[in-house]
């Protein structure tokens, strides 16, 4: 464990989820807890819970839950001893060093020093005679040797082994390339280059680390693009490629392309703020990321249909993190690196400063649908029109494009305007439900990843989580419950897992708390967790018999495959039921 558990504890009471979370989202007091919208969903109506008692969150609409360290690290995009960091610096601790440290932190210095080594290796062959290929290739991309310096550019070989062997001899075990991705594992157990016969680009982080790589053909054969799988130093979705450039150009905007070819072309061009995704549609996170850099993005996507479909995405994800986003159009050409190419970085640089908004590119889309000229035309184009400015926030906004529909139609702006209006409040009708029914979906069972086995064993899971619940609050009761039950009771390995990590704990002479839970699970995990030591259930010793006969009685389990189907409240009624035919 990398870092001790008593940090942890002073950590958390230094760090008070109120605090910490109503720092990023507006809460609002309701009886002992709070409530705000969720950061994590885009939603109208606040579902996201603050629970001072438990120190710990958890919203309704998403599951998304946890404490105070889960909050950080799925908000600032951290990983576990990151959001450690930065709650400590945030209080003013120092997370102590040097403890016995898992094989997770071992690992990544071990692998950044292979990535080190193999861009190096890559970038030295391009410049090599074995490189000609290579060097050829991105010559005649229009690259200049002072841009694959800057990028670290590379080729990798035709060979199986060259890198393979050159990091043998370095002193790394083909374990050790194995979880750095550099070499793949053949079926008898052989190892062999990953990249073979690729021009190499290297996927650089914040602090200069090499995290990963993207490789890409010489010829139109496939796949046109190889790129690093997840490794403990590199998680696709978190990251971008060129943002260490594009971080301290970032102010007044960020340019995000599609390809790493894209970036480059761009960045040599004369701008440095730019970005793109590494072989993945943009992600949430990815979002988050950048809106901690800037609030204005101009998407360049390719003018493809399958740049069209990405461009929609991101602008969905950009605005649900705060970003205007603004559309590049480019004509006579694909994709920005084409348009450079053809028309040069001053052409580039206009086209920057003609970013559309996205509401003038989607209405653009829609018009390009319909022929004006014929009645019908027009009056499919104004009722799709229209459904798409009903989705736009900005009051401003509707109405100057509905005085533009209204000039390129004919008909009335105030017409125009009204239906907006008639198609806004149908909306909003269908907002709420969907609100209600992505709460519903969002419990339901037989989607459940965290403890899959509890829609089969509904009426056990419950039971175990009150049992859960009860001995989080009331942990001097644990010999009483030892007494009469065992973690070999419960059905479910995910409850029986939490089970015996609070006896540990409670054994220990640990006070129970969310953030002792958080290392050592996953964030759906934690929000689990929070979510059922939070829930809301009567609370009493005979409700606690009750739970434990349910797990004990095995034969009357085995009766009840139909309790499966019951809901949440049904089950209670059982409980209660239970419970009366007792006395
Ligand atoms: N990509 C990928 N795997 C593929 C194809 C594409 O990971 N088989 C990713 C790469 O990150 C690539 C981006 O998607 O940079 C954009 O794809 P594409 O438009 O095909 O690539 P370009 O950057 O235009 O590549 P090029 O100009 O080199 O053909
Ligand atoms: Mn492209």
């Amino acid at each position: 464990m990398a870092i001790p558990k008593s940090f942890i504890e002073t950590l958390r009471l230094s760090s008070d989820v109120e605090a910490i979370v109503s720092s990023y989202v507006k809460l609002k007091r309701q009886g002992r807890n709070l409530v705000g919208l969720c950061p994590f969903h885009s939603e109208k109506t606040p579902s996201m819970v603050v629970y001072p008692d438990t120190q710990s969150f958890f919203c309704f609409g998403c599951g998304a839950g946890g404490d105070v360290i889960s909050f950080i690290m799925r908000i600032e995009n951290l990983d576990y001893v990151e959001a450690v960091r930065f709650l400590a610096q945030r209080a003013g601790l120092t997370v102590p060093e040097g403890q016995a440290e898992d094989r997770l932190s071992q690992i990544k210095p071990v692998i950044l020093e292979i990535n080190r080594l193999a861009a190096h290796f890559y970038h030295h062959i391009l410049r090599s005679a074995d490189g000609n290929a290579g060097l050829q290739y991105f010559t005649e991309r229009g690259l200049t040797p002072q841009t694959m310096v800057k990028y670290g550019l590379g080729y990798a070989p035709p060979g199986w082994n060259t890198l393979r062997d050159y990091l043998r001899a370095k002193g790394f075990s083909f374990e050790q390339m194995y979880d750095a991705g550099v070499v793949n594992r053949g079926r008898e157990g052989s190892y062999y280059d990953s990249f073979r016969n690729r021009v190499i680009f290297p996927i650089v982080d914040l602090r200069k680390n090499v995290i990963g790589f993207g490789g890409r053909v010489l010829d139109d054969s496939k796949p046109k693009y190889l790129n690093t799988n997840d490794t403990p130093v590199f998680k696709k979705s978190r990251n971008l490629f060129s943002l260490n450039f594009a971080k301290n150009h970032a102010e007044k905007r960020l340019i995000l392309a599609e390809g790493y070819m894209d970036v480059i072309a761009v960045n040599q061009a004369g701008f440095e703020n730019v970005v793109a995704t590494l072989g993945t549609a943009l992600t949430p996170e990815q979002a988050r990321l950048i809106s901690s850099y800037t609030k204005e993005v101009v998407i360049a996507y390719d003018s493809d249909g399958a740049g069209r479909k990405a461009t929609d995405r991101a602008v969905g994800l950009l605005e649900e993190a705060g970003i205007t986003a603004k559309i590049l159009t480019m004509r006579g050409a694909k994709d920005p690196d084409e348009f450079i190419k053809k028309f040069g970085a001053q052409r580039f640089r206009m086209l920057l400063e003609d970013a559309g908004s996205v509401t003038a590119y989607q209405l653009g889309v829609i018009r390009e649908k319909y022929n004006l000229d014929t009645p019908e035309g027009k009056s499919t184009f104004l009722t799709e029109a229209v459904r798409y400015l009903a989705t736009v926030h900005s009051a401003m906004e509707r109405e100057v494009y509905a005085g533009e529909l209204s000039a390129q139609t004919g008909v009335l702006r105030e017409t125009v305007l009204s239906n907006i209006e008639l198609e806004r409040k149908k909306n909003f009708r269908r907002d709420k439900k969907k609100e209600w029914a992505g709460i519903a979906s969002s419990q339901d069972l037989y989607r459940d990843r965290v403890n899959p086995q509890k829609a089969t064993n509904l009426r056990e899971a419950k039971a175990e989580e009150g049992i859960l619940a009860f001995l989080f609050k009331n942990p001097d009761h644990l010999t009483g419950i030892l007494s009469r039950i065992t973690e070999s009771d419960f059905v479910t390995d995910f409850n029986r897992m939490l089970f015996f990590g609070m006896i540990r704990r409670i054994q220990g002479g640990e006070e129970l708390t969310l953030s002792g839970f958080a290392e050592e699970l996953s964030p759906e995990q934690m929000s689990r967790l929070a979510e059922i030591v939070n829930r809301d259930l009567p609370m009493s010793e005979e409700i606690l018999s009750d739970y434990i006969h349910i797990l004990k009685d095995a034969p009357l389990r085995n009766l009840s495959r139909h309790v499966a189907e019951m809901s949440g409240d049904e089950l209670l009624d059982a409980v209660e039921r239970l419970r009366q035919k007792k006395k």
